[in-house]
């Protein structure tokens, strides 16, 4: 069977973490979308790995797969590879030959548009992801399997790489190097491609997935991102270029939606809001210089709101793993929630980080919308619209900060009471039981309620 896991928010709900959970059971751990722009953590005997693109089961030893809806940088993946090597581990990663290569061509442009943009910027990772999706939708995309091929990768080179030359040249008027030379992409991306078949790493995604299905394996679908990010039910146009939604999961494996919904639908929710770009976020708290709209500094949210803020990004760590920024916080957005469990039809939750808003003497949520003058439970279609909504917020009593190890040995009934209503809420608004409830990084630091495999 297949548990998919997806991200309910703006990414960073701790996805990694839960795949690390429930991938106990299974056998093999495939991505579906996204590329380097992921940051998953997995915590394995007290040492953090921070993973971009190798799925995060390879820390314990499973299959990793990159599905063809994902875009490989193989330079990332190799590094990511050799530094698990280095630290002891052998991780055991196949790529599909039908997912396509992210070049330095693409993490260049990403970066002029992203300039050339200004309201408009999502803020992006500048890994080249939107620009890769952009050519394999308009169907001059360079493909895992044509590493493979000599003759194939020269073609598809000789036609794209001119045209990407003259974009940055002409349309943008910057200076190009080797990442625009034929010859030198060739080079490196044939490389690229001998390692890939030295070490077998290359399958056909779906055929690969289905085998292990039918031979009795479990499958893990992980996703990256999440559902206000995916192209088409997030915040356009401060998404990522992929389908982080359930949907995606079958699209960027070629395992039939009847398969994936036979399995189980994880939908992975922080206690309170994270976010790194752009846009509106109509229960932020405080804001930040360069992300939050029309932030100012000078004047902020009021210093109550902005000390809050600053002990929830401090308590929950929310600074970018990169560039140390701060990262955007919020309470908890409910019609984000209702619209994602929607979108992915969650089967269940797991609902991470409730340790963080401890010691809090209230924990506020955004319950619905006013918009324009009417109150409304789910996301409105456009991000204009969304960035009228203002939250009407309930208020909970805030809990303790408890040990959270022994509460996490104890189980569910040992979560403080107010956490438990506040988790009960969240559940029955979304219609969905809760699986697992993170009360710290740490894989111990879970109560695991229900394992989707049993
Ligand atoms: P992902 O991108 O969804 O996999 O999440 P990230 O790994 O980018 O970010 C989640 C961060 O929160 C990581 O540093 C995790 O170790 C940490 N984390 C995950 N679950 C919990 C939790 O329940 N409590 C706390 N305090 N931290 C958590
Ligand atoms: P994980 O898997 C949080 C955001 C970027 C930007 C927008 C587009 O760790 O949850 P992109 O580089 O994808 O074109 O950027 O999406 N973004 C993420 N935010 N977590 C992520 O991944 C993200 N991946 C991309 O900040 O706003
Ligand atoms: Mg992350």
């Amino acid at each position: 069977m297949t548990v998919t896991i997806v991200g309910s928010q703006l990414g960073d709900e701790g996805k990694g973490g839960v795949v690390d959970l429930y991938g106990d059971a299974a056998d093999v751990v495939a991505r579906y979308q996204g590329g380097d722009n992921a940051g998953h953590t997995v915590v394995h005997d007290g040492t953090k790995y921070k993973l971009s693109l190798v799925p995060s089961g390879a820390v314990r030893g499973k299959v990793g797969v990159l599905g063809n809806g994902c875009v490989i940088n193989p330079k990332t993946l190799f590094d990511e590879i050799d530094t698990l090597r280095e630290r002891g581990l052998e991780p055991d990663v196949r790529v599909a030959e039908r997912a396509h290569v992210i070049l330095p061509y693409h993490r260049t442009l990403d970066g002029i548009e992203e300039a050339e943009k200004d309201d408009l910027a999502a803020g992006t990772t500048k890994r080249g992801i939107g620009p890769t999706y952009e050519d394999k939708a308009g169907r001059r995309g360079v493909r895992v399997g044509d590493l493979l091929d000599p003759d194939a990768l020269r073609d598809r080179l000789e036609y794209v790489v001119p045209q990407k030359k003259a974009l940055a040249e002409n349309v943008f008027g910057t200076e190009t190097g080797e990442e625009f030379d034929i010859d030198h992409l060739y080079e490196t991306y044939r490389e690229y491609g001998e390692r890939l078949a030295d070490e077998g790493m290359t399958v056909d995604c779906g055929r690969f997935l289905q085998e292990r299905i039918d031979a009795g394996e479990n499958v893990m679908l992980e996703g990256a991102q999440g559902t206000s990010i995916d192209i088409d039910h997030g915040i356009y146009p401060y998404v990522t270029s992929s389908n982080p939604t359930a949907g995606g999961a079958s699209v960027g494996t070629g395992l039939g939606p009847t398969v994936i919904g036979q399995g189980e639908v994880v939908g992975i929710v922080k206690a309170y809001l994270s976010r790194v770009g752009t846009g509106p976020l109509p229960t932020e708290l405080g804001g930040v210089e360069g992300q939050t709209p029309d932030y100012d500094a000078n004047e902020g949210a009021g210093e109550d709101e902005e000390e809050l803020a600053t002990y929830i990004r401090d308590e929950g760590g929310e600074y970018g793993t990169v560039t140390g920024r701060p990262r955007r916080v919020g309470w908890l957005d409910m019609p984000m929630l209702r619209h994602a469990a929607r979108a992915n039809g969650f089967t269940g939750l797991a609902i991470n980080h409730i340790d963080v808003l401890a010691d809090l003497d209230e924990v506020k949520v955004g319950h619905s919308y006013e918009f324009d003058g009417t109150e409304i439970l789910t996301m409105p279609p456009t991000t204009e619209a969304w960035g009228r909504c203002e939250a009407t917020f309930t208020s909970f009593d805030g809990w303790p900060d408890v040990d959270w190890t022994t509460v996490a040995e104890d189980g569910y009934d040992a979560i403080p009471e107010n956490a438990r209503t506040y988790l009960e809420y969240v559940a029955e608004e979304l219609d969905a039981p809760i699986y697992a409830v993170g009360v710290g990084p740490g894989r111990e630091e879970t109560v695991v309620v229900e394992n989707p495999y049993e």
